[in-house]
C-alpha cells in the first residue's frame, strides 16, 4: 500500500505513538515561527522550562501583528522579543520585514520539514511541501524546548485538481470552493493533500493561499506536492539548494477524494460572517462597498499585487469606497517598488501601509460603523476588523481590485480582457531584517517593558469542581469572541490580568468581572467552540478568571488542545439535548475528575436556580498526553514535573518515547504502523 505524502513526513518524523488515523503520534518538530501576537507568550513559557537554548533546527521570532504603536506596549514586545531571540537562539524578524508566513516561505520554508507556528496559518507552509502545522503558543514553546509535538494521526484527504483556471480566477476562488463544500466545522483531524494534473499549474504563491485557508476549513493543515514549481520558487529565492522533490506514491490511500476541475471555477466571495459563506460574485455584485483591503498572510505575494496593480492602472478608486493595501514582505514591497506596480496603485489612491498583518484583525483602519469591507483576507468573523458592525466580504485580488474601482462588488469579469501582469523584476535577497542570533547569547540581558508580566501559576487538577455557569454560547465561537484583537487589546497580551479584563468581551462586557465575583466557573458552548485564530490567550485569560470546565457540543482543532494546555477541562455533552437544559446561573458540579479523565466519561450533577436538579452524563475523550497535562493542572505545569524528574533521573529526555541522539531526537516509526491501542478521541 502506497503513502500519502503526509504520511511520508509523518513516518521521517516519528518519535512516538501509532501511524493509525485517529491515534495519538508525536513527531519530531524541525522548524517553529512564532508572531509577535503570541510570541511574548510563547517566550514567558520558555523562559520559565529553564532550557539555555532552543533545540529545533530552526526557530524565528516575528515582529508583524503589534506593529502599531500607539503606546508603549507594543515597541516593548518587540525589544524584549529581539532580546529573548538573541539569548535563546532565535531568528528574529524585524517588524518591517513582513507576515511571518509570506516570509517564512520566501526564506526558511523547505519541502519535507516539519514546522509548528504559534499562528493557525501556519499551514501555509504546505505550499512547500512542508508538515507545517497551526498550535497553540505553550505547544511551539515545548517544540522549542525540543519536544516533540502530540496530535491526532490525521485523516488524509485528496483534493485533485484538474484543469487550469480561467482569466480573472484565482486561487483564492480554489480555496473559497474548497470551503463551501467542506465548511468551516465538522473537518478536524483532516489533512487536505493536494494532487492532480492542476497542481502544476498553480505557482507556490497560489498554493500559499490555498493552504493558508485550509485553517479556516478546521483541518490540521493542507499540503502540497514539491514539484518543478516549488523548485523555480526555491530557485528564485537563491535557496535551490533546499529543493526536494516529493509527492504521494500514486497506489496511495486516502480518506476521501475531492475533484475540483479549475478551469469552470468563477470568482467567489464569501459573505459575513463566516467564510464557507461562499457565493459566486455575480450572485452579490452591486453591494455598495466602503472599504476595499488587499493584503494578508492569505494575498499578499508580488503577484497578488501585480494583479491588483494591473487592474487599477489609469483608473482611481471610487470616491466612497478606501483602498487600502499591504504588502506580504519586504521582498514583495521592494519588488512592487522596483517594477512600478507601487506607483500605479498609488496613482489609483491606493493607501499603502507597512508589510504587516494591519487590518487583517482590527490593527488599524477600523471600517465606518456598520460599513462594508471587501478583503482579501482569510476571516470575516463579526468585529474581528474593529467595528463590531462592520459586514467582511472575502474575496481574491481581482474581485477585490475591481470592485474598489467600481465602489461596489464586482465580478472582474466584466472588465474583459484578461490583464497583463508585469514582469517581475529579480527578486533581491536581502536578509539583513532577519537577525541570526549569537552563538553564545547567554550573556544577553531581557529588557523587559512594564507591561510585560510573569506568567500567572496555575495549581494542579483537583478531584471536584463546583461553580456557576457563567455564559451559555452558540455555535462557531470564535477565538476573537472569547478575547478579540485589535488595536486596543492586543498591546496586551503579554499582561494576562489586564487582557483578561476583555475575555468575552463582544459577548458580554461584565463577564470578568462577574467571573471574578463568582470564583470562576464554567462555560456552556454548541458546535465548534474555539474556531478561528490559533490565538492561546482564549484559553489562558478564561482560565485566569477561574473557568474550569467548558461544556460543548464540539471543539475546533487547536482551541481544543490549548484548553487542555492551560488545564481547562473540555467536556462534550454525551447528549447535545442536554445543552438545552442549562441555563446561565445554574450551578454545576464534578466529582470524580480523575476517573472521568482515565475513563473519558463522567456526570456532571446540575442543580438549577429554580431549585430543581439533574444529572448528566458527559464525555472527555483524550490521548494519553493530554491525561497527563490535564492531570498536572496544564502543560506547563506538566512540562516542568518531567523536567524535575528527568534531571533527578540524569537523564536529558523530558518526554515519554523521545530519545536524544547524536543527529537530534530520533525514533523509528513502527513497521506497520500499528501502535497504542486507546481509544481514539473522536472528532
Ligand atoms: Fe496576520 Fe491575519 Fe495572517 S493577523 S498572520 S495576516 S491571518
Amino acid at each position: 500500500m502506497g503513502l500519502t505524502l503526509t504520511e511520508k513526513i509523518i513516518r521521517e518524523h516519528f518519535v512516538a505513538g501509532s501511524l493509525v488515523p485517529g491515534e495519538e503520534v508525536a513527531v519530531r518538530i524541525d522548524q517553529t515561527l512564532t508572531p509577535d501576537s503570541g510570541g511574548t507568550m510563547v517566550c514567558l513559557q520558555f523562559e520559565a522550562m529553564n532550557i539555555p537554548r532552543v533545540r529545533t533546527e530552526l526557530s524565528v521570532s516575528y515582529a508583524d501583528h503589534q506593529t502599531l504603536q500607539v503606546g508603549f506596549e507594543n515597541a516593548d514586545d518587540h525589544r524584549y522579543l529581539q532580546d529573548i531571540a538573541a539569548r535563546y537562539g532565535i531568528h528574529f524578524s524585524r517588524a518591517g520585514n513582513g507576515i511571518c508566513h509570506q516570509v517564512h516561505l520566501e526564506r526558511f520554508g523547505i519541502p519535507g520539514k516539519t514546522l509548528l507556528g504559534a499562528d493557525s496559518h501556519t499551514s501555509t507552509g504546505g505550499a512547500l511541501g512542508m508538515l507545517a502545522i497551526g498550535a497553540g503558543g505553550l505547544d511551539v514553546a515545548l517544540a522549542m524546548a525540543g519536544n516533540p509535538f502530540t496530535f491526532t494521526m490525521p485523516r488524509v484527504v485528496r483534493v485533485e485538481l484538474e484543469g487550469k483556471l480561467g482569466s480573472w480566477v484565482s486561487a483564492k476562488d480554489v480555496i473559497l470552493d474548497v470551503l463551501r463544500r467542506l465548511t468551516c466545522k465538522g473537518n478536524v483531524g483532516l489533512v487536505l493533500e493536494y494532487g492532480g494534473s492542476g497542481v502544476a499549474t498553480l505557482s507556490v504563491t497560489d498554493r500559499a493561499t490555498i493552504a493558508n485557508m485550509g485553517a479556516e476549513a478546521g483541518v490540521t493543515t493542507s499540503v502540497f506536492p514539491s514539484d518543478e514549481q516549488t523548485g523555480i520558487f526555491l530557485e528564485s529565492q537563491g535557496r535551490g539548494h533546499d529543493f526536494r522533490r516529493m509527492e504521494a506514491d500514486s497506489n496511495a490511500v486516502y480518506e476521501k477524494t475531492i475533484g475540483i476541475d479549475l478551469s469552470v471555477l468563477e470568482p467567489l466571495v464569501a459573505l459575513p460572517h463566516l467564510p464557507d459563506n461562499v457565493v459566486p460574485v455575480r450572485e452579490a455584485a452591486g453591494l455598495p462597498l466602503d472599504q476595499v483591503f488587499i493584503g494578508s498572510c492569505t494575498n499578499s505575494s508580488f503577484a497578488d499585487l501585480a494583479r491588483a496593480a494591473a487592474i487599477v492602472t489609469g483608473k482611481l478608486v471610487a470616491p466612497g469606497t478606501s483602498l487600502v493595501v499591504a504588502p506580504g514582505s519586504r521582498q514583495v514591497f521592494g519588488m512592487m517598488a522596483r517594477s512600478g506596480a507601487l506607483a500605479e496603485l498609488i496613482r489609483a489612491g491606493a493607501r499603502i501601509l507597512e508589510c504587516a498583518c494591519g487590518p487583517c484583525m482590527g490593527m488599524g483602519q477600523a471600517p465606518c460603523s456598520g460599513g462594508r469591507s471587501l478583503r482579501t483576507t482569510n476571516r470575516n468573523f463579526a468585529g474581528r476588523s474593529g467595528t463590531k458592525d462592520a459586514m467582511v466580504y472575502l474575496a481574491g485580488v481581482e474581485t477585490a481590485a475591481a470592485s474598489a474601482i467600481a465602489g461596489v462588488l464586482t465580478d472582474p469579469r466584466v472588465l474583459g480582457d484578461p490583464i497583463t501582469i508585469p514582469v517581475p523584476p529579480g527578486i533581491e535577497i536581502d536578509d539583513r531584517m532577519i537577525i541570526p542570533p549569537p552563538a553564545d547569547g547567554t550573556s544577553i540581558g531581557l529588557r523587559r517593558g512594564p507591561n510585560i508580566v510573569p506568567l500567572p501559576s496555575f495549581p494542579i487538577l483537583a478531584d471536584e469542581a463546583a461553580g456557576e455557569v457563567l455564559l451559555k454560547l452558540g455555535d462557531n465561537i470564535t477565538t476573537d469572541h472569547i478575547l478579540p484583537a485589535g488595536a486596543k487589546i492586543m498591546p496586551y497580551r503579554s499582561n494576562i490580568p489586564a487582557i483578561s479584563e476583555f475575555c468575552f468581551q463582544a459577548i458580554d462586557e461584565k463577564f470578568p468581572a462577574r467571573a471574578k465575583a463568582a470564583g470562576g466557573g464554567f462555560v456552556i458552548a454548541g458546535f465548534n467552540y474555539g474556531q478561528g485564530s490559533s490565538r492561546e490567550h482564549a484559553a489562558l485569560c478564561p482560565k485566569y478568571l477561574g473557568i474550569k470546565a467548558i461544556l460543548a457540543k464540539s471543539y475546533a482543532r487547536i482551541h481544543r488542545n490549548n484548553l487542555i494546555n492551560m488545564g481547562i477541562i473540555p467536556l462534550l455533552f454525551g447528549d447535545a439535548a442536554d445543552y438545552e437544559k442549562i441555563a446561565p446561573g445554574d450551578r454545576l458540579e464534578i466529582k470524580n475528575l480523575f476517573m472521568g479523565i482515565e475513563e473519558g466519561r463522567l456526570n456532571i450533577h446540575l442543580l438549577r436556580k429554580d431549585g430543581s436538579s439533574m444529572t448528566a452524563a458527559v464525555l472527555l475523550p483524550l490521548r494519553n498526553k493530554e491525561r497527563e497535562i490535564l492531570r498536572a493542572g496544564g502543560a506547563l505545569n506538566c512540562a516542568s514535573s518531567k523536567r524535575q524528574e528527568a534531571m533527578q533521573a540524569s537523564a536529558l529526555p523530558v518526554w515519554e518515547g523521545f530519545r536524544q541522539t547524536g543527529n537530534g531526537m530520533i525514533h523509528d516509526p513502527p513497521e506497520d504502523g500499528a501502535g497504542r491501542t486507546e481509544s481514539p478521541v473522536p472528532d
